[in-house]
């Protein structure tokens, strides 16, 4: 494998763990302030990030190559208002868009097809991951401010549950 398409993937288990520790921090907010199913959907946020980390993980060691596993940063959330965590959210994710692409276009320079094809997924589910964020966003624009609503959109967030990734090595 090329050195700098190696080194990008090996920096992105780390990247995908510190999202993990991000969202299980804005989990920890959500859960302080009783808002508990927004806290319930960042904690399945959290999983999902890690599973990221470990199909870099497991796609490093099936092709051979070592990994190299660094501290993860602390998160830092200055967000003080509810809607500024999940504007922290969306930014964060085309954040990762961004290093996924890096990626990408690393891969692609050198006819690393395999590694190309590995991360098509994660293009994919960077599109969802925007979405999801922004669908969040839009959702807390329109029912933030109303107790009752606000409730309910609680509610709603309570009932997602964890799912495996699609995508399995
Ligand atoms: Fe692993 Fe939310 O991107």
């Amino acid at each position: 494998m090329d050195k700098k398409v190696h080194e990008l993937l090996n920096a992105q288990i780390n990247k995908e763990l510190y999202s993990a520790y991000l969202y299980l921090e804005f989990s920890n907010r959500f859960k302080a302030d009783g808002l508990d199913g927004f806290a319930n959907w960042y904690m399945i946020q959290a999983q999902e990030e890690r599973d990221h980390a470990m199909l870099f993980y497991t796609y490093l060691q099936n092709e051979d190559m070592p990994v190299t596993l660094e501290a993860v940063a602390k998160p830092e959330v200055d967000a003080p208002e509810h809607m500024d965590i999940l504007k922290a959210g969306l930014n964060h994710e085309k954040y990762v868009t961004s290093l996924i692409n890096d990626i990408y276009a690393a891969a692609y320079e050198v006819r690393d097809f395999r590694t190309m094809q590995f991360l098509d997924w994660f293009v994919k589910e960077q599109g969802e991951e925007e979405t999801n964020a922004n669908d969040l966003i839009s959702k807390m624009k329109l029912f933030g401010s109303d107790p009752r609503s606000l409730y309910l959109l609680n509610q709603e967030l309570a009932a997602r549950i964890y799912s495996a990734p699609s995508l399995v090595l």
